[in-house]
């Protein structure tokens, strides 16, 4: 097993997992001091291209992105996101995740768990690819936000998944707003570690996109906390730099040859 990914597992129960999303080199460079695992998320789709859901972005323009991402990371391990319809039967998965590792050089893959895509994960595992899996709120299969877990029939039917999960082969699982009970139960029942987006604190590590918790998506659920508000310390710089252009005051004699 991949010794970064050994750290991840020995890390359950023991000190927290600190992860983030990146999409481009020099975020990545800076979540690499950081943080414990980088993910390449198909969130880009929201984030970075306005689309309406993760469903259209294609594999593609996930490497592209992944490629950049990998030019920061020295240490953490990276993780990208296996775009919709590219896992929807074995072969395509293997293929596919063969493709982005070849491309981008990551450690591992991530899938969303539609309640069935088990055999996939196993194969992808016993092909030496390492997988992390997804549950609870997963974007590529729902097209309406739902909290996980509120009832004990939906907490059973995600431990059931969460367990499946593990079964297959995965090193770990993102819970994605998932009650603090069915949490804490799930962190609680398995081995691997769960990684919590909107799910308490009892998950093994947590997880938010970069660019909500920086302040520069616009976009801040209940589950986001904004360390800080980039948006407007870039408005401001650029302010500055327009100003200063059209007084005459940049570039001066420093700045020129
Ligand atoms: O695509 C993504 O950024 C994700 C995280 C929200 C976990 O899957």
């Amino acid at each position: 097993m991949n010794e970064k990914i050994k750290e991840i597992i020995n890390k359950k129960n023991k000190k927290k997992i600190v992860c983030l999303t990146a999409y481009s080199k020099n975020i990545a460079k800076i979540l690499d001091r950081h943080c414990d695992i980088i993910l390449a998320g198909d969130s880009m789709a929201n984030v970075l291209y306005g689309m309406k859901n993760t469903h259209m972005i294609n594999l593609d323009t996930i490497i592209k992105h992944s490629i950049s991402v990998k030019l920061g990371i020295k240490k953490a391990l990276f993780v990208i996101d296996m775009p919709k319809g590219t896992y929807k039967d074995t072969s395509t998965a293997l293929k596919n995740a063969k493709k982005i590792i070849k491309n981008t050089g990551c450690d591992a893959v991530k899938i969303e768990s539609n309640y069935k895509n088990y055999t996939i994960i196993n194969k992808l595992v016993k092909s030496n690819i390492p997988v992390m899996g997804h549950i609870g709120f997963t974007p590529q299969f729902k097209t309406k936000f739902k909290i996980g877990g509120l009832t004990s029939i939906d907490q059973k039917k995600l431990l059931v998944d969460a367990k499946n999960i593990e079964k297959a082969g995965a090193f770990g699982i993102i819970l994605e707003c998932i009650t603090k009970k069915t949490s804490q139960k799930i962190t609680e029942t398995l081995k691997i570690p769960t990684i919590g987006i909107g799910s308490s604190t009892y998950c093994d590590g947590q997880i938010l996109v970069t660019d909500d918790m920086i302040g520069l998506s616009g976009f801040y659920p209940k589950f986001v906390k904004k360390y800080v508000n980039l948006n407007k310390i870039i408005d401001r710089a650029i302010q500055k730099y327009k100003k200063e252009i059209i007084n005459g005051k940049f570039p001066k004699k420093i700045n020129s040859f």
